[in-house]
């Protein structure tokens, strides 16, 4: 009996090395090319224990079959700089995450589509918000590419 209460005790093995253990901080970012895996950015959003949310098309533009935004350099490094960040977690469809209406990164075939222009200069420093600004290696590159994206929707509209 007392032996058996010792083993129902102990943790289980190899739980050191577990990857969900040690949350990532929600503007916790890897070094550039890395990502959380699924299993730590499922753990991210039942931990936040938001609901999740619905994205749509908010750049008041219908995209094109062969969207040339979608084979945009500076947007791939977008992309990845977003994809390195605990922000990916929550701001991605399919891992439920509650963020995913204010922008989508599964969204197609431009995932910055999903987000308003409001949300792209929040998301780029405009507002000095702090934790929804892309903890970016390079800020002046990331705020260059939304202001870009901004104008040609609001050229759009002309
Ligand atoms: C734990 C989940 C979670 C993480 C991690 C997360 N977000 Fe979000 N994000 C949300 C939710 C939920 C909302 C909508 C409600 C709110 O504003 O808090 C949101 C909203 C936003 C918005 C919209 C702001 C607006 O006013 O339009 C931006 C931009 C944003 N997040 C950027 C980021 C960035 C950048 C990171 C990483 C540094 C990040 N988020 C990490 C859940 C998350």
């Amino acid at each position: 009996m007392l032996l058996a209460l010792t083993l129902a005790c102990a943790p289980p093995a190899g739980d050191s090395a577990d990857p969900v253990h040690d949350l990532p901080s929600h503007n916790e970012c890897l070094e550039e090319g890395e990502r959380f895996s699924p299993e730590v950015c499922v753990a991210v959003v039942d931990e936040d224990n938001r609901q999740p949310t619905v994205s749509e098309n908010k750049s008041g533009d219908e995209p094109l079959d062969d969207d040339p935004r979608a084979a945009d350099p500076e947007l791939a490094w977008v992309t990845s700089e977003v994809q390195r960040c605990a922000c990916a977690c929550c701001h991605t469809r399919s891992w439920g995450g509650p963020g995913v209406y204010f922008y989508d990164l599964e969204w197609a075939p431009v995932w910055t589509d999903s987000a308003s222009s409001w949300t792209l200069g929040v998301f780029a420093g405009f507002t000095d918000e702090e934790r929804q600004t892309l903890p970016t290696s390079d800020l002046a590159r990331l705020q260059a590419w939304a202001e870009a994206e901004r104008e040609r929707r609001w050229a759009l509209d002309d």
